[in-house]
């Protein structure tokens, strides 16, 4: 009787395995979100994966649903309350008063990429683990930071190839206006409350602005007639969204502004903008960001402009696969593929092989095999132009057989004249 296998473990709900075959489209990401941020002068920081838990209750906001339903906690032996980073917003900004970054040269401008966690119900483009670009300006209260946020976002996608992309933007105001807001919300929600959804019900007395984006139907027929923030905004706030939508327009950014953009988390002040793509097929946010002008000093800093974006690039890579982007092909991929047979070959192979990868050519081998016909397979699944076929007899003569795997064509050469030989046939492919 052939022994019972044991269970398989499965992955976490909502986290997943990033393949060696997807690694390139994520290379490619990262690298392009790299260049360009780096171009504008932000420096890389990386911040731990757990924080203390309150870290984003005081940023991020109770009553949040990130907060109140997504977060992962945890309690450690010592009974510290932590928490995996839903997000990179509040950690940077700790980081900037932790660090004493006021006192740097302002703006500082930082950036950041890693994974984050958020207990959500996984769904086409919501996962429970997921990794974002993150970027933030700190030190700057004029629009030209937010439009100079908003235009490198868009400059990097296009750049990544998803081209017909918008911004839906709005302004939420700030302290100074923000109450006669939320006065004229609840004045305008309260009779219409039997009409909204349970969960919606909670906002009205937790959070809600957040009821002006629900996506339930019978919240949105309420919502599409509920007051506009554009309408209360005192003349400062008036003024700065004036002046980035001047900023957007001379730098053709397209945007639409959507009085019912609120965004999920507390500490947002007059902008808040979504990156979307027009393609209806990719029916989620690529990317959101916004001002909080409040955030530093509400953490313990000292009273500091700030504004930012985050992209999730799970999401990035669904829409590159829907629009069928390609990328550029990896100049690792194998060109040459080296065989060998007997023992005598198979250890000559190894220094051949160091030989030629010191030349730059890329090359792969597969040492341990022993069958021609299966390491020819390999070359070939592999989309070698070349293997170099290395046998007992070859490598006691100092010769190795070069094979053109599209011709099958093979011919003797010097083992010395190997490195030049590939590189002039390689030219011509
Ligand atoms: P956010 O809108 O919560 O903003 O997330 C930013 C982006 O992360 C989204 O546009 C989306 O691409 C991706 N994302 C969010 N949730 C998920 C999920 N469950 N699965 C996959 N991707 C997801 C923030 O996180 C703010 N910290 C952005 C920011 C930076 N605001 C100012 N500075």
């Amino acid at each position: 009787m052939p022994k019972k296998k044991a269970a398989p473990i499965q992955s976490v709900k909502g986290m997943h395995d990033v393949l060696p075959e997807e690694q390139l489209i994520w290379d490619f990401i990262i690298k392009k979100g790299r260049s360009i941020l780096e171009d504008y002068g932000f420096l890389k920081i990386d911040s731990p994966i757990l924080e203390q838990t309150n870290l984003f209750e005081r940023s991020i906001g109770e009553g949040t649903d990130v907060v109140d339903k997504e977060m992962f906690n945890l309690k450690t032996k010592g009974g510290d309350n932590l928490t995996l980073r839903p997000e990179f917003t509040a950690s940077f900004v700790r980081a900037y008063i932790e660090h004493g970054m006021s006192a740097w040269p302002h703006p500082v401008k930082l950036y950041g990429i890693g994974p984050v966690f958020r207990y959500g119900q996984p769904q086409g483009g919501r996962l429970r683990q997921f990794n974002q670009l993150n970027s933030e300006i700190f030190g700057d209260e004029t629009p030209a930071a937010d439009a100079e946020q908003i235009f490198i976002l868009c400059k990097l996608l296009n750049e990544i190839g998803i081209k017909n992309t918008y911004v839906k933007i709005n302004s939420i105001g700030d302290k100074s206006c923000r109450s006669g807001y939320i006065k004229a919300l609840k004045d305008y929600y309260r009779p219409r409350l039997k009409k909204v959804c349970p969960t919606c019900k909670t906002r009205f007395k937790k959070n809600i602005m957040r009821m002006l984006d629900c996506g339930e139907e019978g919240c949105r027929a309420v919502s599409e007639s509920a007051p506009q923030a554009l309408d209360y905004l005192d003349i400062e706030c008036k003024n700065h969204f004036k002046l980035l939508l001047e900023f957007l327009d001379e730098a053709g950014v397209p945007y639409i502004l959507d009085h019912r953009l609120a965004r999920g988390l507390d500490y947002y002040t007059r902008t808040v903008f979504e990156i979307w793509s027009e393609d209806e097929q990719i029916n989620f946010a690529l990317a959101g960001g916004g001002r909080y002008d409040y955030l530093v000093e509400l953490l313990g800093g000292y009273k500091t402009s700030a504004c930012g974006w985050a992209m999730g690039i799970e999401r990035i890579i669904l829409a590159m696969k829907a629009l069928e982007v390609k990328i550029p092909e990896s100049k690792h991929n194998p060109k040459v593929f080296l065989a060998q047979l007997g023992d005598l070959a198979k250890k000559k192979s190894l220094v051949l092989f160091e030989e030629l990868r010191k030349s730059g050519i890329p090359i792969q081998a597969s040492f341990g095999r022993d069958s021609i016909k299966s390491q020819l397979r390999i070359a070939n699944k592999l989309g070698a132009f070349f293997t170099l076929i290395l046998g007992q007899r070859e490598a006691l003569d100092g010769n190795v057989i070069l094979r053109d795997m599209e011709s099958s064509a093979q011919e003797l050469i010097r083992l010395e004249d190997v490195v030049e030989e590939i590189r002039k046939r390689l030219k011509d492919k």
